[in-house]
């Protein structure tokens, strides 16, 4: 099922939350609501519930407006980060609620919930309560109680939060397992950039009640429109120098740089403010365009060292190399540098060139 948003205002009293916005989340796609704490990402995901009032705008469930259809009438699956079992009933009963409340048959009923629990790989818990499984299992049964009436959308508003990070890992695929099984339209509403990015389809990103970009993931993390977005993408993050046009490069005083323009990016006038945009990845040992600094702080991932390095103006860059048996160590010099093709350039507003 299609969902279009469009035109959507949400206030609380003076304060406008969400300011105009249009959104199509597209048939059998999952797609993330992304922002930081406050951006709207819940009350966008009220409004195509139909839990709170939209002040202006419209909902589209593929052709029906259902702008005043009332929640329960939507047929649409929420599952929240509390996942909200009821405590007293079975797995089974929760699972099957939505059903009963509905008076379907008792063999309906089996027949749905025990599909339900396969799909999400529960079938041996059935008769447990809630306080008796593990957080990864509260939310499958949740995201089985959620699908059980098939419904045209999945709603989930930050639905690993509560969960440990290695079940966080083994949710998230799991999850998009199960939407990628169901062909069901779903939208995901975090914070957190590493699930938009591993689970979605596309990502909405959010800031202050708008929508800055829809894009599908990869596309989102090399092109960013903005500086914004492409710094709420990538960890570690990535870093910013300030720098000026200069007869076809950007040159940075403070750190002795000076970098063509590449090819694809037309040339702004000599004196335009530049923001260069260097992630951890694109500033190696053996790039050309070399910005010496000092070590300042090394972390051990395993696989990978991430290393600080402090420039001689003061700014920071970041390096995430291959791990090495003997990593560089606090106070260590290095020169390494950039490629101009690697990095992103943006204007003094932050747009990107
Ligand atoms: N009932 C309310 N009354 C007044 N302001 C509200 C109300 N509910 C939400 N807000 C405000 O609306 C804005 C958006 O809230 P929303 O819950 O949608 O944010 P969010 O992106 O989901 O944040 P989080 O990541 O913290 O859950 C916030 O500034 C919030 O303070
Ligand atoms: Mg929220």
């Amino acid at each position: 099922m299609e969902i279009v948003i469009e035109n959507f205002t949400k206030r609380f009293g003076d304060l406008t939350v969400i300011e105009n916005m249009n959104l199509i989340i597209k048939e059998g796609e999952m797609l993330s609501l992304l922002g930081p704490s406050g951006c709207g990402k819940s009350t966008t995901l009220f409004a195509i519930c139909g839990i709170a009032r939209m002040d202006e705008g419209r909902v589209f469930f593929g052709e029906k407006d259902v702008t005043h259809t009332p929640t329960q009438q939507r047929n649409i699956g929420v599952v929240f980060q509390s996942y909200a079992l009821y405590p007293h009933m079975t797995v089974a009963q929760n699972i099957a609620f939505p059903l009963t409340v509905r008076h379907e048959s008792k063999q309906t009923i089996k027949k749905e919930v025990g599909e339900m629990a396969e799909l999400v790989h529960i079938e041996d818990l059935m008769d447990r309560r809630p306080e008796q499984l593990s957080g990864g299992q509260q939310q499958r049964v949740a995201l089985a109680r959620a699908l059980v009436r098939k419904p045209g959308a999945l709603l989930l508003d930050e639905p690993l939060a509560n969960l440990d990070a290695k079940l966080r890992l083994e949710m998230r695929s799991e999850i998009r397992r199960v939407q990628l099984e169901t062909g069901i339209s779903a939208v995901l509403v975090t914070h957190d950039q590493v699930e938009a990015m591993s689970m979605s389809d596309r990502i909405a990103i959010m800031k202050d009640g708008k929508i800055l970009q829809v894009a599908r993931p990869a596309e989102m993390y090399q092109y960013p429109e903005n500086d914004f977005i492409a710094s709420f993408l990538g960890n570690p993050p990535i870093a910013f120098l300030d720098g000026i046009v200069s007869d076809e490069n950007v040159v940075i005083q403070s750190v002795d740089l000076k970098l063509p323009v590449p090819e694809n990016i037309e040339v702004p006038p000599n004196g335009t403010s530049i923001r260069l945009g260097v992630r951890p990845e694109f500033y190696q040992p053996h790039h050309p365009h070399k910005i010496p600094g000092t070590v300042s702080f090394v972390e051990i991932q395993g696989r990978e060292n991430l290393y600080d390095i402090n420039l001689k103006d003061g700014s920071l860059l970041r390096s995430i190399q291959p791990a090495d048996v003997s990593p560089l160590s606090p106070g260590t010099k290095v020169d390494w540098g950039v490629q101009p093709e690697q990095l992103l350039f943006f204007d003094k507003s932050g747009k990107r060139l």
